[in-house]
């Protein structure tokens, strides 16, 4: 969840930098009260639906209190946005059928990512298939108990791919400007340092050209995919986006789950958590078969090197692709044995720090000021929740 690198690469525009201004500022409590007083069971913010149907209301057993509304919240509008984007990979790359309808596949694109794994279509599938299921539950639960659910639908105005098997339609993230911070990489390797124990410590990246500059993980039109080095650096950047979203999501559960006051909210949030840890965990060890190469974006002119962290000046314990598992590090206090975990997980400031996290990759590229004041908002909300609280 933590990011070492400069989250804007290059100039953001207004909206972002409005955006960056919010998400560092310290909350507003005093607002945040006042708004949430107001709120309740309805809505905390445009793109919130008002009411719940009345139907779902009825099937109400007993009320969530205001932080677990807000956890759950903020978990849905994270689903969301994690659906939208997994969409358009499926759209290009995965099987398009009823429970993930949409686009026709990019021949291209799909060829080089299943040259990687022939399972490839299937996990893509799922994986989009997950995201779906779990915007869907956490809105139906939310509203199921009388609170608001979550619709970002008026921000679906990105344009996305043009390529051969886009269905064209407008998106709520962008897959087009990536800056990958891939340091989780050494962070899940070392066995010393825990962003937990050690907040200032910089994992190394494991492909530092990702981390700067704005990379493509999708071909943006049929000319993206003519030149098969710079196809696989796509294909390439890709394979990193995978995992680096997907270990967000492993940190992001458990640490919200600590403040979460009903113990059906702790279960949903402790059951679905892991699911992004087996996410996680097939596509961590999928990155490790990214081709190594140098390729120049015919576009933006940027360069990207992805290394064989097989060879010097990579290898050994750090690097080397065949240690997918997680090495056992400092958990709680150092006077404790080490312990093998999901890391990090502590709590204080975590969604902030998740959106703060999307941001940086560039997946919100070109959203308007209002899409990051409500996810900023959201991110406020359910920072603020308590556990045991009203
Ligand atoms: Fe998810
Ligand atoms: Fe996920």
């Amino acid at each position: 969840m933590k990011t070492e690198t400069s989250p804007m690469a290059s100039q953001p525009d207004s909206a972002e930098s409005e955006t960056e201004s919010r998400i560092n500022a310290p909350v507003n409590r005093r607002s945040f009260l006042r708004n949430s007083a107001v709120a309740g069971a309805g809505a905390v913010g445009a793109g919130l639906l008002a009411t719940a149907p009345k139907a779902l209301s009825e099937e109400s057993h007993g009320h969530l209190t205001r932080g677990d509304a807000a956890l759950l919240r903020f978990a849905a509008a994270a689903e969301i946005l994690e659906t939208d984007f997994w969409v358009q990979y499926n759209e290009l790359a995965g099987i398009q059928d009823d429970e993930v309808p949409g686009g026709s596949g990019n021949s291209a694109y799909a060829t080089a990512l299943a040259d990687i794994d022939d399972d490839m279509p299937h996990y893509i599938h799922d994986n989009t298939d997950d995201e779906f299921t779990h915007q869907n539950f956490l809105n139906a639960y939310l509203m199921s108990k009388g609170a608001a659910p979550v619709s970002l639908e008026q921000f679906r105005t990105l344009p996305g791919s043009t390529a051969t098997g886009s269905s064209g339609k407008p998106r709520l993230t962008n897959l087009m400007k990536l800056t990958l911070d891939t340091s989780w990489y050494t962070r899940y390797r070392s066995d010393e340092h825990n962003p937990d124990l050690d907040p200032n410590f910089a994992f190394p990246q494991a492909v530092p050209d990702l981390a700067k500059g704005q990379h493509t993980a999708i071909p943006r039109t049929d000319a993206d995919t003519s030149d098969p080095n710079f196809l696989q650096a796509i294909v390439n950047t890709a394979l990193w986006h995978f995992p680096t979203i997907e270990q967000g999501g492993s940190s992001l559960y458990p640490s919200m789950a600590q403040r979460a006051t009903s113990v059906e909210v702790l279960r949903i949030l402790i059951s679905i958590g892991p699911t992004e840890t087996m996410h996680f965990q097939t596509w961590s060890d999928l990155a490790g078969d990214a081709v190594p190469l140098t390729a120049v974006d015919p576009v933006s002119g940027v360069s990207v090197t992805f290394p064989d962290l097989n060879s010097a000046p990579f290898g050994g314990e750090l690097f080397e692709t065949g240690l997918i598992m997680p090495e056992p590090c400092p958990f709680l206090s150092r006077k404790l044995p080490r312990c093998s975990i999901i890391r990090p997980t502590q709590t204080k400031g975590v969604a902030m720090g998740a959106l703060k996290f999307l941001t940086s990759m560039g997946l919100f590229n070109g959203q308007s000021s209002a899409f990051f004041h409500l996810m900023a908002e959201l991110a406020e909300q359910a920072d603020a929740a308590v556990r045991g609280g009203m």
